[in-house]
């Protein structure tokens, strides 16, 4: 895990600007998971909540948020894009987790955490934050085929931004070099980070959650959108008796 925390205030503002297309495409199936566990106007943790574009739709569905993020750049964009939500920084798997009807960490986020015994410490935190009956929603990228580094890029008004992704199939790991550049004034600045990311198979997490005390189920999609290849949403349910 880096020192310093990713998303500092350019690529915090580029994944906003530009990147709240999966927030926005996985929130409806993700209320209606939520609904589907009997979650309505409920106490919901965010994990990784970024800028808070799956928590406007969750506020908007009635629900209180509280949203947790490791980059303070991130959490003050969500404080300015959803007021009604309450935020605070903190990192996964440490970060305090209270007592709350459901959890969900939606695009990524927990493959962020470094090695297998994170994912372990989180889903005992998770599990002991829930009542019977709640549930944690997450979608995580698996590990993928071996290949050559992919090139990825988009450009906004005043943005553009460029990523490099390479696989390590044999260690579970991904590692994403991102370039953006950000217009301020007449010039561009130019902000470098790498992300280092932990892949797991969704089977494998699975096993772990039930280790932890929960019911798991896997799918491929948020509601009707489908998610892309090598990724998966696990819905885990706190048992109501036991
Ligand atoms: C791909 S972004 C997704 C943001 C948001 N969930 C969305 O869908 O727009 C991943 C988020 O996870 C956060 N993150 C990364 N590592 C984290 C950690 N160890 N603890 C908490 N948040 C973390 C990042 O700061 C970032 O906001």
């Amino acid at each position: 895990m880096a020192t310093r925390p990713y998303y500092s205030s350019d690529l915090a503002f580029i994944h906003d600007a530009g990147y709240s297309d999966f927030a926005a495409s996985a929130a409806p199936g993700l209320l209606a998971t939520l609904k589907h566990a009997g979650l309505t106007r409920s106490a919901i943790v965010e994990l990784g909540c970024g800028a808070g574009a799956v928590t406007r739709a969750l506020v908007a569905a009635g629900h209180h948020v509280l949203g947790i993020d490791a980059s303070p750049a991130m959490i003050r964009l969500a404080r300015a894009n959803v007021p009604q939500a309450r935020f605070t920084i903190g990192r996964l798997p440490t970060a305090a987790i209270p007592p709350c009807d459901g959890v969900v960490a939606i695009s990524e986020v927990v493959n962020y955490m470094a090695g297998r015994g994170s994912f372990v410490r989180l889903f005992r935190r998770v599990f002991r934050a829930l009542p019977p009956g709640g549930v944690f929603v997450f979608d995580v990228r698996e590990p993928g085929r071996p290949g050559p580094p992919v090139v990825n890029g988009r450009v906004g008004r005043n943005w553009a931004v460029l990523s490099i992704t390479t696989e390590d199939p044999a260690r579970g790991t991904l590692k994403r070099s991102i370039t953006s550049f950000r217009r301020v004034g007449r010039r561009f600045r130019r902000t470098d980070e790498t992300h280092r990311l932990t892949l797991l198979p969704a089977a494998e997490l699975a096993r772990r959650l039930q280790d932890a005390g929960f019911v798991v189920g896997v799918t491929r999609e948020y509601g009707t959108f489908r998610l892309p290849p090598n990724h998966a949403v696990l819905t885990a349910r706190k048992p109501v008796k036991g």
